[in-house]
C-alpha cells in the first residue's frame, strides 16, 4: 500500500467532494500525532525542480505570473506543472478554465488536471463550488472556525504536496497564497523549493511586503532567484508611450539611484528579473482563463508575451531547466 492510499483514506468522499480532504468540520478540533521537531524536507514524488512564486502582499500578480512562467516553460517542452497552493482563494482554476473533480489513480492520488500542456492541480477542484451555485443565489459564508484554520490548512497543504500523481515533471511552480503564513511555512518546511521568485508591484507598500518575504526565504535557507516587477509601466495602446502609474522613485523623470524594486534587489543581492506591463489585455486574458502567454502565442512581437517569456527563461537558466 503505498503513501498516497494511507493518505486518502476516504477516498468515497473525496470523490463526492462532501468532504475533499478528510478535513473534520465539526466536534473537537482534530488532533494530529506530535512529531518530534521540524518536519524533514523532502523531494515532491517525480518531480525534479520545485520553484515558488511569492509575495507577501495580496493582489500584485502572483498567480498571474506564475502561470505564465509556468506555460513559457511547458510551450518549451520543458515537462511542467503548477500547484496552487492557496487553500481559500484559488486562482488556477479560473486562469487555466478548469473545473471538475481529479479522478484517483490505482494509489489513491490525484490526477491532476490539464490544459494547454500544464498539469495542475489546485483546492478550487475539490471544494464544492461556492459561488453563485446556491438556488436561493444567498452568498456562502466560510463558517470554518477560526481556531481550525491552521490545522486545516497544514493537512491540506501536506496531502496537496505529497498526494498528487504529477508523473515525471521537470518543473513544478508553487503559486503561493498573500503573506507568511501557516501555507508558506508549511511548504517550506516539509518541501525542497529550488528557487523563489518574489513578485512584486512598484509601490513602496507592495515592495515592503515583497522585502518581507524575502526575509522569510532567507530564513528558511531557500535560494531567492530574483524579483519580478509588475504592472511595471503602463503602455498605450494608441501611441506605444509608457507610463510609469505606481513609480516611485522609478519614473523617467525623477529617477532615483538609492530607490525602488532595482535598487532594492542590489541592495539584498537578489537579481532583478525583469518588468511585466500593466495591461488591460493581461488581466482580460486571465479572466477568460487563456493566459498571455498562449493567448498571445501567434502574435508577432507581443511585448507583453515576450516580457513572461524573458522572465521565465532566466528563472529556466537558474535552476537548470533546458530553455531552448
Ligand atoms: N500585468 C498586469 N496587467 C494587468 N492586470 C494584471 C496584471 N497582473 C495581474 N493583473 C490582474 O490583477 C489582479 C490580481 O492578480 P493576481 O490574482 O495574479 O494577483 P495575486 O498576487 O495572485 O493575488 P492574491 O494575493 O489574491 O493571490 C487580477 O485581476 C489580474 O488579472
Ligand atoms: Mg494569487
Amino acid at each position: 500500500m503505498t503513501i498516497c492510499r494511507r493518505m486518502f483514506s476516504t477516498s468515497r468522499s473525496i470523490l463526492s467532494h462532501d468532504n475533499p480532504l478528510g478535513l473534520p468540520r465539526s466536534g473537537t478540533p482534530p488532533s494530529f500525532p506530535r512529531r518530534r521537531g521540524l518536519p524533514q524536507k523532502r523531494t515532491i514524488r517525480d518531480v525534479k525542480k520545485v520553484v515558488a512564486v511569492s509575495s507577501a502582499k495580496g493582489g500584485v500578480g502572483k498567480s498571474t505570473v506564475a502561470v505564465n512562467l509556468a506555460l513559457a516553460f511547458a510551450r518549451r517542452g520543458i515537462k511542467t506543472g503548477i500547484l496552487d497552493t492557496d487553500i481559500f482563494g484559488p486562482s488556477i482554476p479560473t486562469l487555466l478554465n478548469l473545473s471538475g473533480e481529479p479522478r484517483l489513480d490505482e494509489n489513491n492520488c490525484l490526477v491532476p488536471l490539464t490544459n494547454y500542456g500544464l498539469k495542475s492541480m489546485s483546492m478550487g477542484y475539490l471544494l464544492p463550488q461556492t459561488q453563485s451555485d446556491s438556488p436561493t443565489g444567498e452568498v456562502p459564508m466560510d463558517t470554518t472556525p477560526i481556531t481550525w484554520r491552521g490545522l486545516m490548512v497544514t493537512k491540506a497543504m501536506h496531502q496537496l504536496l505529497h498526494s498528487v500523481s504529477w508523473g515525471p515533471l521537470d518543473v513544478l511552480v508553487l503559486d503561493l497564497p498573500p503573506g507568511t503564513g501557516d501555507v508558506q511555512l508549511t511548504i517550506n518546511q516539509e518541501v525542497i523549493i529550488d528557487g523563489a521568485v518574489i513578485v512584486t508591484t512598484p509601490q513602496d507598500i507592495a515592495l515592503r511586503d515583497a522585502v518581507r518575504g524575502f526575509g522569510m526565504f532567507q530564513r528558511m535557507d531557500v535560494p531567492v532567484l530574483g524579483m519580478v516587477r509588475n504592472m511595471a509601466y503602463f503602455a498605450c495602446p494608441n501611441c506605444g508611450h509608457q507610463t510609469r502609474i505606481f513609480s516611485h522613485g522609478e519614473g523617467h523623470q525623477s529617477h532615483c539611484e538609492d530607490h525602488g524594486v532595482v535598487a532594492e534587489c542590489k541592495r539584498l543581492g537578489v537579481d532583478f528579473l525583469g518588468d511585466i506591463p500593466l495591461d488591460a489585455q493581461v488581466c482580460e486574458d486571465a479572466d477568460r482563463g487563456k493566459p498571455t502567454m498562449v493567448a498571445e502565442e501567434n502574435v508577432e512581437k507581443s511585448v507583453r508575451r515576450q516580457a513572461f517569456l524573458d522572465v521565465a527563461e532566466q528563472v529556466a537558466n537558474k535552476i537548470g531547466l533546458d530553455w531552448h
